[in-house]
């Protein structure tokens, strides 16, 4: 028999916090909801990660944005991966509709309309903030990972680095670090083996050919100047509210090898940028990947590994990284251990397969006296989810089917001049959106081979000249008109542009 008050009281107590916290909605039990057992989310449990999960149509989205909005209000920044390009509403406040308010009489609580503040990122040339890296900011050990190279070939690609470490030659884009792979089993393989060892072209040519593939998706758009701070994605607003950084990749969906490249880099830099934050009360940012499987489709044994270690290691510097996607089991096991708050709305049992991936769902779910954790799962309404978080003391609350509250911001997404008007005003854009075309490794090389040609060249003319002159001289017979022809002849012959070694040797030292 369903107790009320035991239910209510259980839940109640199971949310209830004594710090700042995110309220969720409302606990519900068969189809009726009770206001009293609030469903509140402490604000210093959100750097332990989480994940919204749902079949199509469920909420999934909406409910990232109340997170997103509520964690705004709160001073708490985030950055949202806006795949599908339907989160610019967040800057809107609601027009607070009918079923809207209908939703919060249910729940018993206010109903209030609010924009947050909002800057539109992109990698592509769409319209916004531009967010790029460089190859040297990339480094050897992650680019290798992303390119999946060989050890023998990851070797390679850190003596690459090393090199124009050395000779202070910066890695910009992949022009660049193509020219110097090519490079050094070329014009510089002499210098390249007397102090690094020798490269085979063979393996440069593999490396080459992966790089072309990565560029084929489109990261040679990402990978330059002016490279992005990740600090520009802490900012707050004049009244202490964390802008919400929306990066609009509408165009990665059919690119995964690209967006796990770039969220693996992400993540990185993150990581090496911000300080440790001991025990805190609430996180320093919280990163939202809608359309999550598209990171862990594809993704090499090496590149999972990686971001399995990267998300452990991201929660001490205070940032919590939460996962939107259908299927919970598109995140892999050793991922999904690490998730504090878990958002599950309906799924769908069409097929076998389907009833097999709810049964597998419910039990990553506590055990509940309240709920079929199987049946909820499939009789969910839209905008309700079963929810489990961690208390402030990190333990896990009771299962609870939530009625959701509704978004403060608008649920459809700006007109296009709305969204211009936005990137217009953006203060971001002045620091990152021109290109700056630096001298790099590319344009460097470039000139260094050709000045060695040119050195070339002169020291063969001026051989060639000594050489006539010597014969002319002997024959004392031949008219200077006659030599000089000789000397244009040569100056202008084919075989001066590459010849006496060495002279490249001497330039490079
Ligand atoms: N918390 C909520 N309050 C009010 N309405 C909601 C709420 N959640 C969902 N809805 C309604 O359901 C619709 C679909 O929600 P949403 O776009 O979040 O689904 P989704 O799970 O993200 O779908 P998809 O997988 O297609 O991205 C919304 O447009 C809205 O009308
Ligand atoms: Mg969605």
């Amino acid at each position: 028999m369903f107790n009320k008050q035991h239910f209510t009281e259980l839940l109640s107590s199971g949310y209830q916090t004594k710090g700042e916290f995110i309220y969720l909605g409302a606990a519900m039990h068969q189809g009726e909801v009770y206001p009293e057992a609030a469903v509140k989310i402490p604000l210093k449990t959100l750097n332990r990660h989480g994940l919204i999960a749902g079949a199509t149509g469920t909420g999934k989205s909406k409910t990232l944005q109340i997170l997103a909005e509520n964690l705004s209000k709160k001073g708490v920044p985030v950055l949202l991966m806006d795949v599908k390009g339907d989160m610019s509403g967040l800057f809107k406040p609601s027009a607070g509709e009918a079923f809207i308010l209908s939703r919060h009489d249910k729940l018993n609580f206010p109903f209030e309309a609010t924009g947050s503040p909002v800057e539109i990122l992109s990698l592509s040339e769409e319209n916004g903030v531009r967010l790029r890296a460089t190859v040297t900011e990339f480094g050897p050990v992650l680019l290798s990972r992303i390119l999946e190279l060989s050890p023998a070939q990851s070797g390679i690609m850190s003596v690459i680095f090393k090199y124009c470490d050395d000779k202070h030659l910066p890695l910009l884009d992949l022009k660049d670090l193509k020219k110097i792979l090519q490079y050094s089993t070329e014009d510089g393989k002499e210098e390249f083996e007397k102090s690094y060892g020798r490269i085979s072209a063979a393996s440069t040519g593999a490396i080459l050919r992966n790089i072309v593939t990565l560029e084929q998706q489109g990261a040679y758009l990402f990978f330059g100047e002016r490279s992005f701070e990740v600090e520009d994605l802490l900012r707050k607003n004049s009244d202490g509210r964390g802008y919400i950084n929306i990066l609009r990749l509408t165009d990665i969906q059919d690119r995964p090898k690209l967006f796990s490249t770039f969220m693996l880099s992400l993540l990185a830099e993150i990581y090496n940028s911000f300080p440790e934050q001991g025990d805190s009360d609430k996180p320093r940012l919280v990163l939202f990947i809608d359309e999550a499987h598209l990171i862990f489709d594809q993704a090499s044994d090496a590149l999972l590994n990686q971001i399995e270690s990267i998300v452990k290691l991201i929660r001490s510097k205070g940032v919590g990284l939460f996962f939107v996607t259908q299927n919970p089991a598109d995140v892999p096991a050793d991922v999904l251990g690490q998730l504090g708050l878990k958002v599950q709305h309906a799924l769908r049992a069409f097929t076998a397969k389907d009833r097999k991936a709810i049964k597998l769902a419910a039990e990553n779910y506590p055990v509940s006296d309240f709920y079929d954790t199987k049946d909820e799962l499939t009789t969910l309404g839209i905008g309700e989810a079963l929810v489990t978080a961690l208390d402030e003391k990190g333990r896990p609350t009771p299962l609870a089917a939530t009625m959701l509250r509704a978004p403060m911001s608008r649920m459809d997404i700006l007109s296009e001049e709305e969204l211009q008007d936005l990137i217009d005003n953006s203060t971001l854009k002045e620091k990152y959106n021109h290109n700056i075309d630096r001298e790099s490794a590319y344009e460097i090389l470039t000139q260094k081979i050709e000045r060695a040609d040119r050195e070339r060249a002169k020291e063969k003319a001026e051989e060639e000249r000594k050489k006539i002159e010597k014969t002319s001289s002997r024959r004392r017979t031949s008219s200077a008109g006659d030599s000089q022809k000789a000397v244009i002849k040569v100056l202008t012959s084919a075989t001066f542009i590459r010849g006496v070694m060495g002279v490249l040797n001497k330039l490079l030292k």
